[in-house]
């Protein structure tokens, strides 16, 4: 088993018949929602609420019934990946594109599990990954420069040669700054900018972190 599949093989455990379930995106949340797949062939009742449309149309594929937050004001537990974890369980997440949902399917979330690679794990955000930020298109040249006054160097991603488009129909600034000293802070700060709609930083969010390292599995749980 293969790191991605050691972690999201333990977050699966936490699931039980009947539950609401945050489906995230990326590959290591694809594992979980193949695995969860399973548990519905085999007999399970579960309401899966996805984070992307890549991760709904895999849940519909592997026969999870799909719905809409709306009609869950609450999930039970979400399972999802992470770009970057810093030692209070703060995350960069976005790299897959998909944090706006990410991030609202985890503030809707009773339980937020992330899962992770040992590679995921860094002393402070902004160590090796870019932090995504989703902007309107709208005069996005002067809402990249507005982000470059908060001393990162900001780049619009791209996908086989054009703008990369969220399933939100906005483009994504990847925004690589030195050190992040106050995620909280930064994650208020860059929503006040006019055009930005949301940004890859999850302060107080997970709940608990699932790492599979070669060195086996560990888990971290926030303090508060
Ligand atoms: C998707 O937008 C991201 O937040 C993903 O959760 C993140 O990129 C992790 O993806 P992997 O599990 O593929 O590394």
């Amino acid at each position: 088993m293969d790191l991605k599949e050691m972690a999201a093989a333990e977050a699966v455990k936490l699931v039980r018949d009947g539950m609401v379930v945050g489906l995230g995106s990326g590959s290591t949340a694809s594992i979980a929602i193949r695995l969860l797949g399973e548990k519905v062939r085999n007999g399970w009742k579960l309401v899966g609420v996805p984070t992307s449309r890549d991760s709904e149309e895999l849940a519909r594929s592997v026969g999870i019934t799909i719905d809409e937050l709306k009609n869950h004001p609450t999930v039970d537990l979400t399972i999802d990946g992470a770009d970057e974890v810093d030692p209070d369980l703060n995350l960069i997440k976005g790299l897959g594109g998909a944090l706006v949902r990410e991030k609202i399917i985890a503030a809707a979330t009773k339980y937020e599990v992330i899962v992770v690679d040992g590679s995921k794990l860094v002393d402070y955000l902004g160590q090796k990954a870019p932090l995504p930020v989703e902007i309107v298109k709208f005069a996005s040249e002067s809402t990249m420069h507005r982000l470059k006054r908060f001393g990162c160097v900001p780049v619009l991603r791209e996908k086989n040669g054009i703008a990369f488009i969220t399933d939100n129909g906005n483009l994504i600034a990847d925004c690589r700054f030195q050190k992040i000293d106050d995620p909280k802070k930064l994650e208020a700060d860059l929503n006040l900018v006019p055009g930005v709609v949301d940004n890859g930083l999850f302060v107080g969010l997970a709940h608990r972190v699932i790492v599979a390292s070669k060195d086996g599995l560990k888990t971290l749980e926030r303090k508060s």
